[in-house]
């Protein structure tokens, strides 16, 4: 049972088991307010839903599974705190020394049940913090006290290549083949699915309000790191000064947090963790290829042209495209 704002006991079990439910991913998933979750994320969605006090300065990483949310949090960890902790590609900078994913916490992981929302609380402002939330479940005071969201999206087939390789990694005891993995996501059954629908949420709302919601894709990261770090730091408030640009500091931040750099140090390379919560994963699961259309590799045209319709379909008349 959690407890909710207002003080009463919500039976989360007996809430899923009313709900639309689909086997096949490593756990059921739940139809909840219109997304695709596990029960563990029902419960902590609620949970975040009802305890979790926003605060106007807090900066939210939201992100898609696998569309970049670890190489966002090493970069606007690094950009948020250089003043503390000088950017150098040696010595005992965070990022050099601990996992990204522990550097900035979930809303919602590890599940509330294990770790209290208390501790979101006491972290000091302004908190640098990230969800796979939609943006429409999200707690109402993120949008009504201004909380900023860097969203951060991903070209879709690569998404599922992506997903499709993790799931398979992290569960030993467990296997999905390609063919289903992929009937799934065009279904829209996915963890935080619709893909479409997370995208858009976090896309109109962007579209909105263009000062609180900053819309950033992979590839885009990708192909100029150096606009988007300054992008970054913009938007969260601390702009690269032109005596930091002229040292080198925005590249220093791009090398840093580089897949090549962070996926050979051992703090990500070597290790067991359990980030979720009765789940550990290596944690070089989250290091694999970082290659933008690496679905080349795995998917069909047939499939690959059978994925663009759909998406091409749901995102029609909206400005967003891959
Ligand atoms: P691939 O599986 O295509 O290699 P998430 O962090 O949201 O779980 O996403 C994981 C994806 O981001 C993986 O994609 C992973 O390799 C890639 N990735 C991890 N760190 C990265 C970095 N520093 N730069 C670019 N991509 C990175």
């Amino acid at each position: 049972q959690i407890q909710t704002k207002h003080g009463e006991s919500e039976d989360v079990e007996d809430l899923t088991s009313m709900l639309p439910t689909r086997e096949g991913w490593w756990r059921p998933l739940f139809l909840f307010q219109d997304h695709w979750l596990t029960p563990q994320t029902v419960k902590s969605t609620m949970l975040v839903q009802a305890q979790f006090q926003p605060r106007a300065d807090d900066i939210i990483l939201a992100t898609y599974p696998k569309c970049g949310t670890t190489w966002l949090k090493a970069l606007a960890f690094t950009i948020a705190n250089r003043s503390r902790h000088t950017v150098t590609a040696g010595g005992d900078h965070p990022v050099l020394t601990k996992h990204p994913h522990d550097l900035v916490p979930f809303l919602e992981l590890p599940h509330r049940y294990l770790h209290p929302i208390a501790e979101l609380e006491a972290l000091p402002s302004p908190r640098l913090l990230s969800t796979h939330i939609p943006c429409a479940l999200l707690p109402s005071g993120v949008s009504a006290l201004g909380s900023r969201v860097v969203y951060l999206c991903r070209e879709p087939k690569d998404v599922l290549v992506s997903m499709w390789h993790y799931v398979n990694k992290v569960r030993k005891d467990f296997y999905i083949d390609l063919d289903k993995a992929f009937e799934f996501f065009c279904e829209g059954v996915t963890f935080f699915g619709p893909f479409w629908d997370h995208c858009l949420g976090y896309w109109k709302q962007s579209l909105e309000e263009p000062e609180r919601v900053l819309f950033l894709k992979y590839d885009e990261l990708m192909a100029n790191p150096t606009k988007h770090v300054k992008m970054l730091a913009n938007f969260i408030g601390v702009p690269f000064t032109n005596e930091e640009e002229s040292a080198g500091v925005v590249e220093k931040v791009v090398r840093l947090c580089s897949f090549e750099n962070l996926k050979s140090l051992p703090a990500n390379s070597t290790g067991v963790s359990d980030r979720i919560g009765g789940l550990p994963m290596e944690n070089s699961a989250y290091f694999r290829s970082a290659k933008v259309g690496d679905w080349r590799n795995c998917l069909t045209e047939e499939m690959a042209r059978k994925l663009d319709c759909i998406i091409e379909e749901k995102l029609k008349g909206c400005g967003l495209s891959f």
